[in-house]
């Protein structure tokens, strides 16, 4: 038998009612089946890992300038911090607003490589933000949204607190409130992003955090934003940090 944490065990007893940010998250992991569970635990059946993989080969391919990832980053990402890497997104300086793990790999391949260029919903920018994050397997999830980043994250809570579509229901009444509770077949969680990109069992795709919001607002009859848009950055950042005390699995399985 599997041991959840203490927190998922309230929340199935229905004594944790009260919004995830008074809570102790919960990864999805735990509300996954033990058959889901193992399957993300062991490398060679986890099928998130090709798309690591794909990642890892694209790390060390040489863009137009000749540079790799490798030429700065080492041998598989070795000189990247993979604390670094779990405090994402943070506030850039240079750009004068906050970068997401993707945004600023695609700035160093389209900037520092010379491309070629990739865009933000790219197959390969999934693929390159899976190997990287993946490198900070295990890590805690720790992004800080103090200071300058504080008014994207209040950006993306009004977003996370809005209803949306004809379904008109907000993220949160979904995943702060009814986590553990079953929604046309399947356990809902508390919505974290820890486990991203994540391998989708029902259809057998890997997705990037931005992507799954998407198919909450497609199942919502909502209007999606573009990948890479300001709305979905501003939620990443809410999601990010909402998930703060959390291991990163990626890539992790999820129904
Ligand atoms: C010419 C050198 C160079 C190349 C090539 C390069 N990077 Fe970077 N990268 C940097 C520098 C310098 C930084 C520090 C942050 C900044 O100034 O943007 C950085 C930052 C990063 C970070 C964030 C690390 C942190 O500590 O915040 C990641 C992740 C990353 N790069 C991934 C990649 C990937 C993936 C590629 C290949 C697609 C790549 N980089 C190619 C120079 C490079
Ligand atoms: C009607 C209920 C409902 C609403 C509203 C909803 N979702 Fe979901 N969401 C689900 C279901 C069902 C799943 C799949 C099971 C799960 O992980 O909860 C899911 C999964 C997720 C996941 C994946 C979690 C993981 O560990 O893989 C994220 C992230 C997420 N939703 C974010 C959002 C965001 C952001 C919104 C608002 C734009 C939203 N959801 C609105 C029902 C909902």
């Amino acid at each position: 038998m599997k041991i959840h944490s203490i927190a998922y065990y309230l929340l199935l007893l229905g004594l944790a009612s009260a919004p995830v940010h008074a809570q102790q998250p919960v990864s999805g992991y735990d509300f996954q089946t033990p058959e889901m569970q193992e399957m993300q635990d062991d490398d060679f059946a986890n099928p998130g890992m090709y798309t690591v993989e794909a990642g890892e080969a694209l790390f060390a391919t040489a863009g137009g300038n000749g540079k790799s990832c490798v030429s700065c980053h080492g041998e598989g990402g070795k000189q990247l911090d993979v604390k670094r890497i779990a405090a994402y997104p943070v506030y850039s300086e240079a750009q004068k607003k906050p970068v997401t793990l993707r945004g600023q790999i695609l700035s160093c391949r389209n900037e520092r490589m010379d491309g070629p260029q990739l865009q933000y919903s790219s197959e390969e920018a999934l693929q390159l933000v899976a190997f990287v994050r993946r490198l900070a397997l295990g890590e805690t999830v720790n992004v800080d949204v103090s200071g300058p980043m504080a008014p994207y994250y209040e950006a993306g809570k009004k977003l996370f607190h809005t209803r949306w579509g004809q379904v008109d229901i907000a993220c949160h009444q979904c995943h702060d409130y009814h986590a553990g509770q079953t929604f046309r077949g399947q356990t809902l969680t508390q919505g974290q992003s820890n486990g991203f990109p994540v391998y989708r069992y029902t259809d057998g795709h890997v997705v990037g955090i931005q992507g799954r919001i998407t198919e909450c607002l497609t199942n919502l009859r909502a209007e999606p934003y573009e990948l890479g848009s300001e709305e979905y950055i501003n939620l990443e950042i809410y999601m990010s940090a909402r998930s703060n005390g959390l291991k990163i699995e990626t890539p992790g399985i999820r129904y």
